[in-house]
């Protein structure tokens, strides 16, 4: 009974919604209440709608009692919330991450009068096994009807999970990446119409980081460069990533239809530490580039995160990315930068400054989101050997609290610290460690670029126009809203220039 009750209340939980706490990112997504993890189901409705579904718990602020939550975007910046779209269907079941294509061609049957049909392929945990099920909508994504004769893959194991699904045309097939998890194998399935699966091949490779393995994401990439195809594996890790917890690390290879190759040793997909289980968008055009979302977080310490406390939700998720696949120091590199280049939230220039040696101070604190996006080009970085630093800190016009990082031209390394921000620290759980770092291997032309996004409690840098980049929670007790880029130290003609633009609430309308 109380199952029931608790899965009512749950239902109408998407009518009603504060997003204007002062931790609340603006620009990205988090769920009206209650504790979010990964994407789910990312798909663009032939309507133009983004649909995004997510690992929802919508009775508490851990995870647990795992639903399907959903909201929609036209621009992947603005969401309204949806009702919960698929439920458990009793209190020992969880339904588990996923993802969703549009049947146009009716391979499945569900939709014999239709061209925009969903079907949902998710993992249904219980105590008992992890088994692949579907579900499927007829009214474009927002109620769906679980298959009856569910599950459609059970391999006998209780860590199974994360089917993602894509249409393979030259073999005319779906094509499924589901992780073993505890094995450290993804497998490939194939079917004809979504019910029917045949175990197609195992991937597996020594040397890889992790503990388990979860949210396998096989993404095909146009290569611009060399006119051709690739696919990338992205595995999601958890625990044992390299800096402790969750990350991302992809594969850059070959998919033939059956087979995943990798051609290239894994790359993390982030530099700092909370990128996870990120998605790619199904039903995309195909001239276009992929775009993913990730969950801003880490299992070491989203339970215990202050959101909780303070704004009753947990979990947010990463800006929307647009990536691409490029050569980068000989080797491939998946780039990301904010879709679209946040255009339909990006307000006015709030700073053009330049310099070759002293602070630029950018005051935000006039900004209603307290969100801005900044960018800070270096140029000139001649000589035998560059000198200097060039550190953004972001601090508070109210409190004590601030989140700083910056360049070390010498050694070429970049970092990040949040150590300054006292909502949350390690003395609260000491895996949120405080600082990260990478290096830069070269200034190709004397120049190097950083470009962020902050919104109040989520900081992402792209480095080199998303050469590298890193997703940085942080909790400040105070709003950050200065902005000071210092240029310290730099060799004779090296130059600073920084951009400063307000960002509009995608909440607000
Ligand atoms: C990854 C994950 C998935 C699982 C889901 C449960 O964060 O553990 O493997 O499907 O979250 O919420």
């Amino acid at each position: 009974m109380r199952f029931f009750v608790l899965s009512a209340l749950a239902s109408l939980a998407w009518a009603s919604s504060d997003y204007s706490g002062p931790l609340r990112p603006q620009v990205r997504f988090s769920p009206p209440h209650g504790f979010m993890n990964d994407p789910n189901g990312l798909f663009l409705d032939p309507k133009g709608i983004y649909h995004l579904y997510y690992q929802y718990n919508p009775t508490g602020l851990v995870a647990g009692n795992q639903h399907w939550g959903h909201a929609t975007s036209r621009d992947l910046y603005h969401w309204t919330n949806q009702r919960i779209a698929i439920s458990p269907d009793n209190s020992d079941e969880a339904i588990f991450s996923g993802s969703a294509v549009v049947d146009s061609e009716n391979t499945s049957g569900f939709f014999p009068d239709q061209d925009d049909g969903v079907v949902a392929i998710y993992t249904l945990d219980t105590p008992e096994a992890e088994t692949q099920h579907i579900a499927y909508s007829r009214d474009g994504g927002y109620s769906f009807t679980k298959y009856a004769s569910n599950p459609v893959i059970d391999s006998n194991s209780t860590d199974f999970r994360d089917p993602q699904v894509v249409w393979h045309p030259e073999t005319q097939k779906w094509v499924m990446a589901v992780a073993y998890a505890k094995d450290l194998v993804i497998g490939f399935y194939t079917s004809p119409n979504l019910k029917d699966w045949t175990h197609a091949s195992n991937f597996s490779q020594k040397g890889l980081p992790g503990d388990q393995f979860e949210c396998p994401n096989m993404v095909k990439f146009s290569v611009d460069e060399i006119d051709e195809e690739k696919h990338v594996l992205f595995i999601s890790i958890n625990p044992g990533a390299p800096l402790g917890g969750s990350t991302t690390m992809y594969l850059v290879g070959h998919f033939n239809g059956t087979h995943f190759t990798a051609e290239d040793p894994f790359k993390l997909a982030d530099f700092s530490k909370d990128n996870y289980a990120a998605q790619w968008y199904s039903n995309i055009p195909e001239d276009q580039d992929p775009i993913s979302i990730a969950w801003a977080s880490n299992w070491q310490y989203t339970e215990e995160v202050p959101t909780g406390q303070l704004e009753g939700y947990r979990g947010s998720n990463s800006l929307p990315r647009v990536n691409t696949l490029q050569k980068v120091d000989g080797t491939w590199t998946v780039t990301s930068a904010p879709y679209d280049g946040l255009s339909t939230v990006k307000g006015p220039l709030i700073s053009r400054q330049s310099t070759r040696n002293g602070d630029i101070a950018v005051d935000f604190s006039k900004v209603d989101s307290n969100a801005i996006s900044f960018d800070v080009e270096v140029s000139g970085i001649f000589g035998p050997q560059a000198t200097g630093e060039v550190i953004f800190n972001f601090t508070s016009s109210t409190g004590e609290d601030f989140l700083d990082g910056g360049i070390h031209l010498d050694s070429g390394e970049f970092w990040i610290n949040r150590a300054g921000t006292h909502g949350f620290t390690t003395a609260d759980n000491k895996a949120f460690t405080p600082s990260f770092n990478t290096t830069i291997p070269s200034f190709a032309n004397g120049r190097f670029s950083y470009s962020g996004v902050i919104d109040r409690s989520l900081l992402e840098i792209f480095l080199n126009g998303g050469e590298q980049s890193a997703t940085t929670s942080f909790f400040p007790n105070s709003p950050l809203d200065v902005l000071t880029v210092s240029a310290r130290s730099l060799g004779k003609g090296t130059t600073v220039k920084v951009n400063a633009w307000g960002l509009e609430s995608g909440w607000n309308s």
